[in-house]
């Protein structure tokens, strides 16, 4: 492609596309994407970058998959799309449901499928509010959510997102969801200086169902560990506590894997971690490692007696034209093949050893507060003063300057504030890791060189 044709699409792109997230000025020098192979991604001046977010944390098998464009070509020539509607069903997506509740917690039953992950946690809440409502309490309709957390764009996924920003400029919205402080020891309002976690951040779960009133309460909602809100793993103790408090008050327990499910954490759920099963569960992102759009929620055996039960009058009337798509599934059921013969999971695991040893290094840098991480998903907190743990003030854009200073240098990343975060495809190699690694210490050094 020359440079003019270049400019004219860039200019196009500018005057014509309204991208997610959106201020003009931010979009200002877009990269302009045109080919990928394993973390690699190639822009149209043959520039390349590591894929350090795997792109939008799910190209989880990487770029340039030939087999999965194959997979959806065969799928595609034999039956590309037919109606999943109740009365009418196809082959990929019931192999592929077969396929999934062997991946997930044992107490699984039903799958919905849907398209992207804001779908799934929309029809998710529908489908908790629906099992109080079948189960004679329609009063139980309230969410509780967290702050930091990000569930989608939609209006329900927007009501239980935990980001001021998200909110701004769209209300009214729906009554009905609350939110709660989340577990995040290195910021924690009850025990950032203590040597461990408290778990009083938990416990304020408890209180706020307490104070709502249980028999209002329908679920909590939350990540196993907050992606787009700056890669917060919790405490171990943190989800089994959680457990034990909405079994306490019969309050459902909805767990939001779109990022985290299929590896990410160096499980298949991230949840296997510590143990706990949730009522729900939705997914999207790295089932299909996003060659097709493709996701779904998760219901438990007694909420999907309850649906499949359910009276003729009140249907689950819930939906999408390309539910249970089967191409989607097709392309799905070839991806997690790829998992298996790939061991992309362990994978996960061991490269996520190396990226916490590269982080590792980097809390050695003054203005390094604090790395986390588990498995491939991580995070790297730059500060104003170590010691008193001191953000830098929003208007500095330290978080925008840093991915801009690693674009440069070739690694694609975002922040959240002052927080670099990385999901890396779980192909990466450990080169690749160490260069991303360099990248940031040098980003970082010219970001702080720069304040003067
Ligand atoms: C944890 C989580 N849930 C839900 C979503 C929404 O998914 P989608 O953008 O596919 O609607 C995202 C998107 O990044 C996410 O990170």
């Amino acid at each position: 492609m020359d440079e003019a044709e270049i400019n004219a699409l860039a200019a196009y792109d500018a005057a014509h596309i309204i991208h997610p997230q959106f201020h003009a000025a931010d979009h200002r020098d877009a990269v302009i994407y045109e080919s990928g192979k394993g973390a690699i991604l190639t822009d149209v001046h043959g520039k390349q970058y590591i894929d350090g977010l795997s792109s939008l944390w799910n190209v989880a098998a990487g770029h340039g998959r030939t087999e999965l464009a194959e997979a959806a070509a065969k799928q595609m020539s034999q039956l590309a799309f037919s109606n999943s509607y109740t009365g009418y069903a196809n082959v990929p997506s019931i192999r592929l449901t077969e396929r999934l509740l062997g991946l997930v917690s044992p107490n699984m039953s039903g799958i919905f499928y849907a398209n992207s992950g804001s779908e799934a946690n929309d029809m998710a809440i529908k489908a908790v509010r629906y099992f109080w409502f079948l189960s004679g309490k329609p009063e139980k309709l309230k969410i509780i959510s967290r702050a930091d957390a990000y569930h989608g764009g939609t209006m329900a996924a927007t009501a239980v997102t935990g980001m001021a920003p998200f909110h701004k400029g769209f209300g009214p919205e729906p009554p009905g969801f609350l939110q709660v402080p989340t577990c995040y020891p290195y910021r924690c309002q009850w025990c950032a200086n203590k040597p461990s976690c408290s778990l009083d951040c938990a416990d304020n779960i408890e209180a706020t169902i307490l104070r709502e009133g249980a028999d209002t309460v329908a679920a909590v909602i939350a990540e196993p560990v907050h992606g787009a809100g700056g890669v917060i793993p919790p405490d171990p103790g943190y989800w089994p506590r959680l457990r034990e408090i909405c079994d306490r008050y019969n309050v459902l327990l909805i767990a939001d894997e779109v990022i985290t499910g299929f590896g990410r954490t160096g499980r298949w759920f991230a949840l296997e971690h510590w143990g706990v099963q949730a009522d729900v569960v939705t997914f999207a992102k790295a089932v299909t490692s996003a060659y097709v759009p493709l996701s779904g929620f998760i219901v438990s055996k007694s909420i999907h007696d309850a649906i499949l039960n359910g009276p003729a009058a009140a249907k689950f009337m819930i939906g999408c034209t390309n539910a249970a798509h089967p191409t989607a599934c097709a392309v799905a059921l070839r991806n997690l093949q790829i998992f298996d013969d790939e061991h992309l999971v362990e994978r996960a695991e061991k490269m996520g050893r190396c990226l916490n040893e590269g982080m590792a290094r980097l809390l050695e840098m003054p203005n390094v507060g604090n790395v986390r991480g588990l498995g491939l998903m991580a995070a790297v907190e730059v500060v104003a003063d170590k010691a008193s743990r001191q953000p830098f003030a929003p208007s500095d854009g330290i978080g925008p300057k840093l991915v801009r200073a690693m674009r440069e240098r070739g690694v694609i990343t975002r922040a959240k504030g002052e927080s670099i975060l990385f999901a890396p495809p779980l192909i990466i190699t450990k080169d690749q890791i160490d260069t991303m690694m360099n990248v940031t210490a040098e980003a970082i050094d010219e970001v702080m060189a720069s304040r003067g």
